[in-house]
C-alpha cells in the first residue's frame, strides 16, 4: 500500500482566492495578538465555518510550558464552543518569525491534525488546509485526513473502514 498527499502549491499570491486571501489576512491579524513571550513564534490561525462566519486565534503560551495552547486549536475549540453544530469548511494558518522573516509555509502540529480530523469526522465534511508564512509558497490540502493518513478515530472504535486518507 502506497499513501499519497496532493498538496497545491501557490507560489504566486495573487493567484489565492480572494475568500482564501481574506482568511489568511484574518489569520495573520490574530498571530499579531499571539501570547508567545516564550518562543516569541507567533502563530494565527482563523477559521471559516461553512455559514460563512470567521473565528481566529492565536498561540498562547504560559510559563509552565505544557499548559500552552497551539493556534489552531484556540480557534478550533473557540468555533466549536461558540458554534456547535457548524461545520468547518476551511483553516488558514500563519506565523511571524521572531528574528527572520518566515518564508515556509506553516503546518499544523500532529495534535492540531488530530483535533481538525475530530471535526472533519464530527461532520463528515473535508476541512481545507492553507498554510502560509509571511511570504514565500502556500501549501494548500483538501482535508485534514490528507495530513493525518491511517488516523485514529471514532470510526476505528466502531470497528468501521480504516480511513487511510481521501
Ligand atoms: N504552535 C502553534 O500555535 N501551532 C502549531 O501548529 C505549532 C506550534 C505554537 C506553539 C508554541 O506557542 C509555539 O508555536 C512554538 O512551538
Amino acid at each position: 500500500m502506497i499513501i499519497q498527499t496532493e498538496i497545491r502549491v501557490i507560489s504566486d499570491r495573487s493567484n489565492l482566492q480572494a475568500e482564501d486571501a481574506d482568511l489568511l489576512k484574518v489569520a495573520h491579524n490574530a498571530a499579531l495578538q499571539a501570547y508567545a513571550p516564550y518562543s516569541q513564534f507567533r502563530v494565527g490561525a482563523s477559521v471559516l465555518l461553512a455559514d460563512g462566519k470567521i473565528v481566529s486565534g492565536n498561540n498562547q503560551e504560559n510559563a509552565v510550558y505544557p499548559s500552552g495552547m497551539c493556534a489552531e486549536r484556540v480557534a478550533l475549540f473557540f468555533a466549536s464552543a461558540q458554534f456547535p453544530n457548524t461545520p468547518i469548511a476551511k483553516i488558514a494558518i500563519t506565523a511571524i518569525g521572531n528574528e527572520v522573516e518566515l518564508s515556509q509555509p506553516v503546518p499544523p502540529c500532529g495534535g492540531c491534525r488530530q483535533t481538525l480530523l475530530e471535526y472533519e469526522t464530527k461532520f463528515d465534511k473535508p476541512i481545507e488546509i492553507i498554510m502560509a508564512a509571511e511570504k514565500g509558497d502556500i501549501y494548500v490540502v483538501k482535508s485534514a485526513a490528507d495530513l493525518l493518513p491511517l488516523s485514529f478515530t471514532k470510526k476505528t472504535m466502531n470497528n468501521e473502514q480504516l480511513t487511510i486518507n481521501n
